[in-house]
């Protein structure tokens, strides 16, 4: 549920904290790189049997390593979570050289460091075999070895899956290792699991030798590639293989085989354009299989273990007709495309240090949008990345809390600072640059570029400068740009610029001002951070939104970039496709220009990306109060005439901020301005699927539905009542919840709740419980449905989040319905803390200050009963008021705007135009 605003943000300070009592210990968390590892020889025994595998293991493990010093007098490695049985250090020959009590050894808990003393030196450049025996526990917490479980339909018996996820650094939570990213090395992986059980490992099965007289076996694996610890991976379980051969083979579940077909067949063409592509086909890599496997719990959506891919059930799995819609399609075909390119960007190449851990994710994430454009180009992927990626990191750089790609490695020692680095800076801003790169080196430069990087550092360990070395290569001479200045002002700093463009000689010139673009310029950000900018635009003279390729840099060292033009410009639209990192924003007069050649034909030619990225850049520029709301919703007026998906999702997206602030009275004007600007959307796309509909289409419908209809548009409640009724189509998956939710809101709610009722698959069930909660008969469902026994808590928290959520203008009356007798919502949630939460959820949709009032009074009133849990009522009290004020200040122009607007029937846009900008102009004047 929404509720846990308040948790997030205790937690986000716990976490700050944390970091900081670790940054002041400076203990080395390092290990010293005086001794490596070359080979691990591992073997892991699970106890217990099929029915219960047991909640320990225990293993032994043989690590080669040797050491480049003569007098090397103890060997310190990583172990977490492990009792040790018996060490020993073997010499070259295989001989013993010592046995190490286990009471000499020392563990420090804080750097999760085993040092191991020893009665004699090593002697340099020879190998040595550290030998441990020792056992572990078998996790519930999805790190290290840890369990998940099922239940079978047919036996209804409770199956075991054992898997691991050593990623970040839990591969010491397994056996004790060398458990950093660089030292890399071999692995030889032995698993003993009971009778009934298999298991895979990242390489191939070599044999199974038999313990009969325990009704064991051992299953012995090929040894690895050189790699890191972090991709060691084994998974014990009754799966079997249901797809596949040695090659690309997918385990899981016997009762998948016929739900898998989908991501296998992805994982078949990944792999086969990624060969192509990189020019080093998997093989070479140095593992002959690769594998797919999935379970019912996983922390990520993959792991991209080498040769065992580990996947959580939602990605491999397809439900016909539940989640296989083109939602669940695309994302499993993401996330495959992926977890597959991690094969050669992080388990071939790895980055050396956590500290830049997007040498890994950048490229995984960019390979996830455009490799997948590339196989399946109907999900018009590379338009989708501009909202869902970089628009999407745009803002989380633009704050305090943002961090750059790069950090020190000094400054990335203890496990929070490197949890820290695991970051959406690393993946979407990652991607964004790697795109930015891509599309000015042009795609054949840019692919030499990383197939020598992977030739080179195959195996091998990299930091960013190795790949700056293999951009350079092949980047292209012109415009002249100082390169390393331009690669690490925008992976070493942090944030991004705007540049400001003003038009003079009249109209014959541009000129350009950069500065860092912050939401919150007094949270602490630094403000004077300058970028190296590729400049790139169209104009109304040439509008060529297909060249991407700078014609100049704008650098660090110069005040403002100048653009002349023989004849007069109407307008200019900077950062082509938005391909390159930095927001614009545009004088008055350019904008209002840009805004009348958007309501021309064919939006003159404007790339989709850049109608994107106005809606965007102007929603961002109002909310860091560089011009008002009134201005931004004045602009998307132009929306009327717009059709495409990704500048409405950018429209929403900015919408939803300001939406959520207006008053049930205010949102009456919205209403309407709603209605309006979608009317050539909402016409082309009505609430039915039709045959011919794109991918986006359906991801349109589904966005504007919910908008219009959540906004109590009059055609889109009857469209949908009229459709539902005379049940016009079976909505696919994707619309499926909105839909019903529409419909839910008129007079379909019995209908919606019946299908709930009968429904028997659960993630359907959940749906339409949701969708049954949009109901405006709130009363009746409260009473019945949330108060009733027949629901459990989590579905009655949600229920209600639906409730009010999605009926903005009943937020009141369901406030009141709740406290007229909070003890009966006590009862249902069976607890203060969670009444509290929900109450506090609710509040944070408040919008006036009679609800404010109401509010107070119900704390005062009240305190007593929530105990603790008054304090989560203070903090959301104090945030109402915050955003009344918010509103407030904020939002005055805009209801003024929606006002005036609707009454003015008659005035022409263009006109309603001019009079607000005279009433900005004397604003900004005062
Ligand atoms: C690894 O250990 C197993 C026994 O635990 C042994 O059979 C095998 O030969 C060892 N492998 C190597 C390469 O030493
Ligand atoms: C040490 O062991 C590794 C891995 O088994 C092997 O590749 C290497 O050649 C050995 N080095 C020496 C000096 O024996
Ligand atoms: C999978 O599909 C095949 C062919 O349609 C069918 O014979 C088989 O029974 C299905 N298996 C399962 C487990 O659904
Ligand atoms: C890894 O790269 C470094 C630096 O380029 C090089 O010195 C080293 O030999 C490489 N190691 C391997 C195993 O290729
Ligand atoms: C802000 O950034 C500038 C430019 O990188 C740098 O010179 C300055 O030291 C930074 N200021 C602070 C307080 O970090
Ligand atoms: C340039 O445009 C910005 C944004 O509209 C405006 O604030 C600024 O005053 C203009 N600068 C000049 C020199 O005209
Ligand atoms: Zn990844």
């Amino acid at each position: 549920m929404k509720g846990s605003g308040i948790g997030m943000r205790l937690l986000a300070v716990a976490v700050i904290s944390l970091t900081l009592i670790a940054t002041s210990d400076c203990a080395g968390y390092r290990l010293s790189n005086n001794v490596w590892p070359s080979f691990y020889n591992l073997t892991i025994n699970i106890q217990g049997d099929t029915t219960n595998p047991g909640s320990t293991f225990d293993g032994e493990v043989a690590i080669t390593l040797q050491t480049n010093q003569s007098n090397l007098q103890e060997i310190t490695l990583h172990k977490d979570a492990l009792d040790i049985s018996s060490c020993s250090l073997y010499n070259q020959n295989g001989l013993l050289q010592q046995s190490v009590a286990t009471t000499s050894l020392i563990f420090d808990q804080e750097t999760q460091q085993l040092t191991v003393p020893l009665s004699q030196a090593l002697t340099a450049n020879v190998n040595y075999t550290l030998h441990f025996q020792f056992t572990g526990t078998v996790r519930t917490d999805l790190v290290g070895l840890f369990s998940a479980s099922y239940v079978e339909p047919e036996s209804g018996k409770t199956k075991w899956v054992l898997l691991t996820q050593m990623q970040r650094i839990n591969a010491r939570l397994v056996f004790p290792c060398f458990d950093e990213p660089a030292l890399k090395a071999q692995f030889e992986v032995h698993i003993g699991r009971p009778n009934g059980f298999n298991s895979i490992s990242n390489t191939r099965l070599k044999a199974t030798t038999s313990d009969a007289a325990n009704n064991r076996y051992v299953d012995h694996f090929e040894v690895t590639p050189l790699m890191s610890t972090y991709l060691l991976a084994f998974v014990i379980s009754e799966y079997s293989r249901v797809q596949g051969d040695t090659e690309l083979a997918l385990y899981s579940r016997p009762e998948y085989i016929n739900k898998t077909t989908f991501s296998y067949k992805v994982g078949q063409q990944a792999l086969a354009a990624y060969n192509e592509i990189f020019q080093l086909p998997y093989q070479q890599l140095g593992n002959d299989v690769l594998q797919f496997t999935s379970s019912p719990r996983f922390p990520h959506n993959g792991m991209e273990n080498w040769g065992l891919i580990i996947y959580s059930d939602a990605v491999l799995v397809q439900d016909a007709g539940y989640t296989d819609g083109l939602k669940d399609l695309e994302f499993t075909t993401r996330i495959v495309v992926h977890e597959v390119s991690h094969m050669w960007f992080g388990d071939s190449v790895t980055f050396s240090w956590w500290s830049y851990f997007w040498l890994n994710e950048a490229f995984a994430r960019y390979y996830e949008y455009f490799m997948t454009h590339q196989l399946s180009p109907e999900y018009q992927l590379d338009q989708q990345f501009v909202v869902r990626q970089l628009q999407l990191i745009l803002r989380t750089d633009a704050v305090a809390s943002t961090q750059p790609m790069t950090s020190l490695e000094a400054n990335v020692q203890t496990p929070a600072q490197i949890a820290n680095k695991f970051s959406s800076i690393a993946y979407a801003k990652g991607a964004s640059i790697v795109r930015m790169w891509r599309n000015i080196m042009g795609g054949e430069n840019f692919e030499k570029s990383i197939n020598s990087y992977l030739k080179e550092y195959h195996l091998n360990s990299t930091k960013p400068s190795d790949l700056f070395t293999h951009l350079k290569e092949n980047w292209p001479a012109q415009p002249a740009v100082d390169l390393d200045e331009f690669f690490t002002d925008f992976t070493e700093q942090e944030g991004y610029p705007m540049i400001t463009v003003n038009f003079t000689e009249e109209n014959h010139r541009a000129v350009l001002r950069q500065k860092r673009f912050l939401s919150n310029p007094g949270d602490g950000s630094n403000a004077t951070i300058l970028y190296t900018i590729p400049i790139t635009f169209a104009t109304n003279l040439k509008p060529n939104f297909q060249n991407m390729t700078p014609g100049i840099y704008f650098r660090k060292n110069i005040t403002q970039v100048q653009l002349n033009s023989q004849n007069a410009l109407d307008w200019i639209i900077l950062n082509v496709q938005q391909s390159n990192y930095y927001r614009v924003l545009y004088d008055t007069p350019i904008l209002n220009n840009i805004q009348l050649a958007l309501t021309q034909s064919d939006h003159s030619s404007i790339a989709v990306e850049n109608r994107a990225q106005l809606i965007d850049d102007l929603f961002n520029f109002a909310y860091a109060k560089m011009l008002d709301y009134a201005e931004v919703f004045q602009f998307i007026e132009y929306m009327s005439k717009e059709v495409h998906y990704i500048p409405w999702y950018a429209a929403y997206t900015g919408m939803e901020r300001v939406a959520k602030r207006l008053t049930p009275h205010q949102l009456t004007n919205f209403e309407k301005y709603l209605k309006d600007i979608t009317a050539a959307v909402y016409a082309k796309l009505t609430v039915n699927s039709r045959d011919y509909d794109v991918p986006l289409d359906v991801y349109n419908r589904e966005m504007q539905v919910s908008w219009r209809c959540k906004y109590q548009n009059t055609a889109c409640n009857n469209d949908v009542k009229i459709s539902f009724e005379g049940n016009v189509e079976q909505p696919s998956p994707d619309y499926r919840e909105t839909f019903y939710c529409a419909a839910a809101r008129t007079t379909g709610y019995t209908r919606v709740l019946e299908l709930y009722q009968k429904e028997t698959n659960s993630a359907e069930r959940d749906l339409l419980w949701k969708a049954a909660s949009c109901t405006r008969e709130y009363r009746n469902h409260y009473t019945t449905q949330i108060l009733g026994n027949s629901t459990t808590v989590a579905q009655k928290t949600t229920g209600l989040a639906q409730m009010y959520e999605q009926n903005p203008n009943l937020i009141s009356a369901i406030f009141s319905m709740i406290t007229e007798d909070i003890q009966l919502l006590y009862a249902a949630l069976g607890s203060w803390s969670t009444t509290a939460e929900v109450l506090s959820d609710l509040a944070d949709y408040f919008t006036t200050t009679e609800q404010e009032q109401q509010f107070s009074e119900f704390i005062d009133k009240n305190s007593a009963l929530f105990g603790d849990s008054a304090l989560t009522l203070k903090t959301a009290q104090s945030t109402v008021s915050t955003n009344l004020q918010w509103a407030d200040q904020r939002l005055g122009k805009l209801v003024n705007f929606l006002a005036s607007r609707n009454s003015a029937a008659g005035l022409t846009i263009a006109t309603t135009l001019l009079m607000l900008m005279s009433t900005l102009i004397s604003l900004l004047l005062k």
